[in-house]
C-alpha cells in the first residue's frame, strides 16, 4: 500500500523534475518571462514537497522495521508469553526474496567444517506455528535458516502442503501451547528419535544460527539428560529455558520428556494449559534432566530472547522490565552481552530474517577470514584444533 503510494509519488515527483529541466531550458534565453519564473517556483516547490513527502514516508517504515518491537520495557511485549497472540503486521514479505548460491566465489568452500559437523552433530528443529501464521511467518523460516537444520518440522494444528506441517490434534492459541509442546515432542519421539542427536524447539519469530547450535552441541553427550537455552531463574529450582529463544534436549531428555514425564501426573501438568516453557522445566527438572549453562568461555550469552538490537544497545529497556529480573546469568548490557558464536534470537520479523540471512551468510568484509576454534564454555579451556580458514556454511 505505501509502497504503491510512494511508486506514485516518484512518478510525481519525476514529472516535477522533469518540469524544472524543461524550464532549466530557458535561462540561457535572454529574455525570462513571468511565465517561466512562474512555472519554475511552482515545479520547485512541488517537486520539494513530493520529495519530502515519500522522505518522510520511507523513513517511517524503516523506524518502523528498525525499531519494531522497541517498547523493550513496555507495550506488547511486556507479557513475555502474549506475543502468540500479536501479530507482526509489520516485516511481511511480499513473494520470494531469492538467494545467493552458497559456492559463488566469495564463499567456496568456507562450510567445509560446517558440512562435517552436520553430519557429526545432526539437529531437529521443530517449530510452533499456526495456521494464521504458515504465510506470515513460517514460510520465512523456511526460506532462511530452517533448512540448515537436519530435520526441520512445522508444527501447527491443520494441514498446509506447501511448508509442509504436521497437523497435532490440539487446539489453538495460548492456552494450548502446553499441549502443543507435549504433542509435538511425542510425535518427534515417535517418528525422529533415531535419525537426530539433539532436539530443538524454536518458534516461527525465532532465528537460529544452527551451525553455532552445533559447535556448541559438539561438546555435549546426548546420552546425558541435559538441554540448554536462554536460562531464566523463577518458577523452576534449576531455572528454566525461554520459550521463544529456543531450547535443546539431548536425546535422553527427549525420552525421559516423553517416556518418564508427560504421562506421570506427579511429574508434568496434564491439561493443556499453562506457559509451555515454565511447564516443559518442571518436568524436565522432575524427571532429571539438567539445564545447562550456554555461556561461551568469555561469560557471553548465546541464546537471546529479542532481536539483536535489544541486547546490544544499553540502555534500550527499563531496569524493572521482567528481563532482568527473570534472567539467571548476569547479562550485560552492550557488546559484552552477545557471544561471537551467538545461536539463537526471538522477536525477529520476516524482514529481519532475511537481513539476518545476508548479515551472517553473505556479507563479508573483504581479507578477514575466520580461524575455526574449538571453544568450550564457561569454565572450559580453549583448544585450536584447525587452523584453516573457514567461515559458515551453506544450506544442507
Ligand atoms: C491432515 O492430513 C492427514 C493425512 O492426510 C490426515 O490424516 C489428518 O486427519 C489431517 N489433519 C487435519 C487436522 O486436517
Ligand atoms: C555418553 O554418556 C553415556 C551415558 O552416561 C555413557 O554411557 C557414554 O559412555 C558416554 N559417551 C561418551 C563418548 O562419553
Amino acid at each position: 500500500m505505501l509502497k504503491e503510494q510512494n511508486v506514485k509519488l516518484l512518478k510525481k515527483i519525476s514529472s516535477s523534475f522533469s518540469d524544472v529541466s524543461w524550464n532549466k531550458s530557458f535561462v540561457y534565453r535572454p529574455v525570462a518571462g513571468r511565465t517561466f519564473i512562474f512555472t519554475l517556483c511552482v515545479g520547485i516547490v512541488f517537486g520539494f514537497t513530493f520529495g519530502y513527502v515519500v522522505l518522510i514516508s520511507s523513513t517511517e517504515d524503516l523506524r518502523r522495521l528498525v525499531l519494531f518491537p522497541a517498547s523493550f520495557g513496555g507495550g506488547h511485549i511486556s507479557d513475555r508469553h502474549s506475543h502468540l497472540d500479536q501479530d507482526i503486521d509489520i516485516g511481511n514479505v511480499d513473494g520470494s526474496v531469492g538467494a545467493h548460491s552458497h559456492d559463488e566465489e566469495f564463499h567456496k568452500d568456507e562450510d567445509i567444517v560446517a558440512r562435517e559437523m552436520a553430519a557429526k552433530v545432526r539437529v531437529l528443529c521443530w517449530v510452533m506455528t499456526s495456521p494464521t501464521n504458515h504465510e506470515k511467518k513460517a514460510r520465512h523460516v523456511k526460506a532462511t535458516w530452517g533448512p540448515r537444520c537436519n530435520i526441520l518440522l512445522f508444527m501447527s494444528s491443520a494441514n498446509d502442503t506447501n511448508l509442509p506441517t504436521v497437523a497435532l490434534p490440539v487446539g489453538e492459541g495460548r492456552n494450548h501451547l502446553w499441549e502443543k509442546t507435549k504433542s509435538a515432542f511425542s510425535y518427534v519421539f515417535a517418528h525422529y528419535y533415531h535419525q537426530a542427536d539433539w532436539f530443538m524447539k524454536a518458534d516461527d519469530d525465532t532465528y537460529v544460527i544452527v551451525e553455532n547450535l552445533r559447535y556448541m552441541l559438539a561438546d555435549y553427550n546426548t546420552s546425558e539428560p541435559i538441554y540448554f537455552g536462554c536460562r531464566f531463574k523463577p518458577y523452576v529450582k534449576q531455572g528454566y529455558m525461554s520459550g521463544g529463544a529456543g531450547y535443546v534436549l539431548s536425546k535422553e531428555a527427549l525420552r525421559r520428556f516423553v517416556v518418564e514425564g508427560i504421562p506421570d501426573g506427579t511429574k508434568c501438568r496434564q491439561d493443556g494449559d499453562g506457559a509451555e516453557d515454565v511447564e516443559i522445566g518442571k518436568c524436565l527438572e522432575r524427571v532429571g534432566v539438567q539445564a545447562m549453562d550456554t555461556r561461551d568461555s568469555l561469560g557471553r550469552g548465546r541464546f537471546f530472547p529479542f532481536v539483536p538490537e535489544h541486547h546490544l544497545i544499553p540502555g534500550h529497556s527499563d531496569p524493572n522490565f521482567w528481563y532482568w529480573k527473570f534472567i539467571y546469568y548476569p547479562s550485560p548490557e552492550g557488546m559484552q552481552c552477545c557471544s561471537d558464536s551467538a545461536i539463537s534470537f526471538h522477536y525477529v520479523p520476516p524482514n529481519m530474517m532475511y537481513v539476518m540471512d545476508y548479515l551472517i551468510y553473505h556479507l563479508r568484509p573483504y581479507g578477514i577470514n575466520h580461524m575455526v576454534h574449538h571453544q568450550h564454555g564457561v569454565g572450559g579451556g580453549e583448544q585450536r584444533i584447525n587452523p584453516t580458514t573457514i567461515v559458515e556454511s551453506g544450506k544442507y
